[in-house]
């Protein structure tokens, strides 16, 4: 454990001089915080922050987004992608209003209750809302975790979890450098985020990396090696999902041809059934031969 422990200072200490002016670490609002981490799931930091604040300026409140439109909460989430997630987040405050009196559960079980809260975002809420005693793990913690302690081996995330708790205790007990009246565990949950964004991405620059000397091994074995096999986006159904619901957005309605016209490239049959994902996730609706936004 003594190896892990000489690294928490380093990385606390890197993160409070080099941490990123974020909205959201400006406010322990629970509806703010579950807004931004919705947004920041699948979108770099740099498009969310303009993407959040817009949000919010037209959904200030867990009420306005519960009793908005579908589409108009749709018609918000542009450039955001994956517009599923705009639909949950407003079925999340339908279901706060409905069984929580517009408030948020600080537990863990109820929050993953949530439409689309899973483990990471019920997490994200305990620390970064309620300021609770928890680990989490995104794609930054994981690499962090698995790069320095685990060879970069792959694990589920509750073994990763599991195998973390040590570092957890230690962090808990660690005196404060920070003078915000927040825990060092809530600023070592946001310290990987940075930390994640400057080292461990191909390419880094580790001159200044805080634990440059942990092993012998160290810092390239922090940096991003391995490339990943992936199907080009552009051939994605999430492309053309994503194609119809922006054109949806422009143009109010479409019909099968609109369709057709836009996914030209791929069969009839695929087209159909990207369609019918998009009714059943709730992003489209059909009136007699239209598509709507709902
Ligand atoms: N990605 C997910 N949550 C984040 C946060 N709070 N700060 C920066 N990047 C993030």
């Amino acid at each position: 454990m003594d190896r892990k422990k000489t690294i928490i200072i380093p990385v606390l200490q890197w993160y409070s001089q080099n941490k990123r002016n974020l909205p959201w670490r400006r406010t322990v609002s629970p509806y703010r915080i579950l807004v931004s981490e919705v947004m920041l799931q699948q979108t770099q930091v740099d498009r969310v922050i303009s993407k959040y604040r817009n949000f919010l300026r037209q959904f200030p409140s867990i009420k306005k987004l519960a009793t908005a439109s579908a589409g108009d909460v749709i018609i918000a989430w542009q450039g955001l992608g994956y517009n599923r997630r705009a639909l949950y987040l407003q079925k999340t405050a339908t279901a706060l209003r409905k069984e929580y009196g517009g408030r948020f559960p600080q537990d863990m079980a109820l929050l993953k209750q949530l439409p689309g809260v899973g483990d990471y975002t019920a997490r994200a809420l305990l620390s970064f809302a309620f300021d609770k005693p928890v680990a989490m793990l995104d794609t930054n913690h994981r690499k962090f975790y698995s790069r320095l302690f685990h060879q970069d081996a792959i694990f589920s995330d509750r073994n990763l979890l599991e195998k973390t708790q040590e570092l957890v205790e230690e962090i808990l007990v660690t005196p404060t450098l920070f003078c915000d009246g927040k825990s060092m565990m809530y600023h070592w949950n946001q310290a990987l985020m940075d930390f994640g964004a400057h080292f461990l991405v191909r390419g880094a620059d580790f001159s200044k990396c805080p634990i440059r000397d942990f092993n012998e091994h160290f810092p390239e074995i922090l940096g991003e090696k391995k490339k990943k096999n992936t199907i080009p986006f552009r051939q994605t159904d999430r492309y053309y999902r994503g194609r119809i619901v922006e054109l949806l957005r422009k143009k109010k309605s479409m019909k099968t041809k609109d369709i057709a016209q836009i996914c030209a490239d791929i069969p009839k049959s695929r087209q159909q059934h990207i369609i019918q994902g998009l009714v059943r996730d709730g992003l489209i609706k059909k009136v007699g031969y239209s598509m709507l936004l709902p």
